[in-house]
């Protein structure tokens, strides 16, 4: 809930803005206290007057309105948090420059508080290198950053560039105000998450898998989406649903696929969080026809181990870096757990333990102890997927 927050909302000239009312109201209905100021080009696709009603306020264009100059630096101040929704490329470039001529611009330059931005451009604009040091400028500042969403755009190409949907900023909001430090430390670093099972294949109908659903990996990247982390999932064969604004998805089904994925991506990575099941073996040779039963006789399957994934990250981490893995055990689980940190040189091993009854595989549930390089394990109750994840995410940042 948001009561009693002041909420500074900023829309500048995308053609998002038209869901700038949207997000007035429910950012109001939670229970906060919202201003607006808008660019001039905003005004041409969002009316004041739609934004004035909702927010119940006096919507900010002008420097002077009525021969009465309008006060940037009260409202700079006013605010407990500044968000500008949707930020158009043009008002990004401007605000990573310094640039002060229109209201917008100023009360940017005179916040005191935290700022939250999510862009909204086309596609080609957001991948452009100006874009990306702009952005890079802004984050360098302390400026949260909510990741694009992917999907059809204005223009009719589809990709990366889409605004952050008002539900999501309004959770991102809701979370960073419950723990605006363990968000403060997610906001804008680059994560990199394994999840769900991984299948090996015998021949091209059968395969050697387990029963992960993923659960536990697409939680994490959800929790990490809300705090402004920029999720990059390498998500095995599940059939859950992957949450929104994700910076990078990659779909694999074999764990030489997901090995190749996840080491593709670490070196930009600040953490990676290993929730996979990989498969710790895999068959020597794949059949390119369907094996037939054998005659006389049971077939034999030569069986290779497979590359450990975070074995691999946690020998090539930088200092700069952290590496997180999981463990599932069912016996001498602290033993194990702490063989598998040091074995795979992890800086936290999560694990859990088939002897707890609503931990592990395809449940909605979880019961993790932590074991950390730096400090003592930590224990933590029975609680949803959610939960844990936040818990988790917790543990680290703190
Ligand atoms: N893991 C990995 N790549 C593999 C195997 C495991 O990245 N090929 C990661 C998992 O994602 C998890 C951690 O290693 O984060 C522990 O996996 P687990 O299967 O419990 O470890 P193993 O070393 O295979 O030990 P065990 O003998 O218990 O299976």
């Amino acid at each position: 809930m948001l009561q009693g927050k002041k909420i500074l909302l900023g829309v500048s000239g995308s053609i998002a803005a038209y869901k700038a009312p949207m997000l007035v109201r429910q950012l109001v209905k939670a229970g906060a206290e919202v201003r607006v100021v808008i660019t001039p080009a905003a005004a041409q696709f969002v009316s004041p007057l739609s934004l004035s009603t909702v927010s119940r306020y006096p919507v900010v264009a002008e420097t002077a309105t009525d021969n009465q100059w309008n006060n940037h630096v009260e409202l700079g101040r006013w605010a407990d948090l500044f968000v500008i929704a949707p930020l158009s490329c043009h008002t990004l470039a401007k605000l990573a420059h310094g640039l002060c001529d229109n209201m917008l611009l100023a009360c940017y330059l005179s916040a005191t508080c935290p700022i939250v931005v999510a862009p909204a451009m086309d596609s080609d604009m957001w991948a452009h290198p100006t874009t990306q040091r702009n952005l890079a400028a802004l984050t360098s500042f302390g400026v949260h950053q909510l990741p694009v969403g992917e999907g059809e755009l204005a223009s009719g190409l589809v990709g990366p560039g889409r605004m952050a949907e008002p539900p999501e900023i309004v959770d991102w909001v809701e979370q960073f105000f419950a723990e605006p430090e363990a968000s403060g430390y997610w906001a804008g670093k680059h994560v990199l998450i394994t999840a769900g099972p991984t299948y090996e294949p015998i021949d091209p109908v059968r395969f050697i898998g387990n029963r992960s659903s993923g659960k536990m990996g697409l939680a994490l990247a959800k929790s990490l989406t809300a705090r402004g982390a920029q999720v990059h999932l390498v998500l095995g064969p599940s059939t859950e649903p992957v949450p929104p604004g994700l910076a990078t998805l990659v779909r694999v089904e074999t764990s030489a696929e997901m090995y190749d994925a996840a080491t593709d991506l670490f070196p930009g990575m600040q953490v990676a969080i290993l929730a996979a099941a990989v498969a710790d073996y895999r068959p020597e040779e794949v059949a390119l026809k369907k094996v037939k039963k054998a005659e006389g006789g049971l077939p034999m399957l030569k069986l290779t181990e497979t590359a450990d994934i975070l074995h691999t990250l946690g020998h090539s981490k930088r200092s700069d870096q952290l590496v997180v893995g999981f463990a599932l055990e069912t016996q001498d689980e602290a033993t194990h757990a702490v063989e598998k940190l040091v074995r795979k040189n992890a800086d936290f091993i999560v694990m859990n333990s088939l002897r707890d009854s609503g931990a592990g595989f395809g449940v909605a549930t979880n019961k993790i102890s932590i074991f950390d390089r730096a400090g003592p394990k930590q224990d933590f109750p029975l609680a949803s997927k959610e939960d844990v994840a936040a818990f988790i995410l917790d543990h680290i940042a703190s």
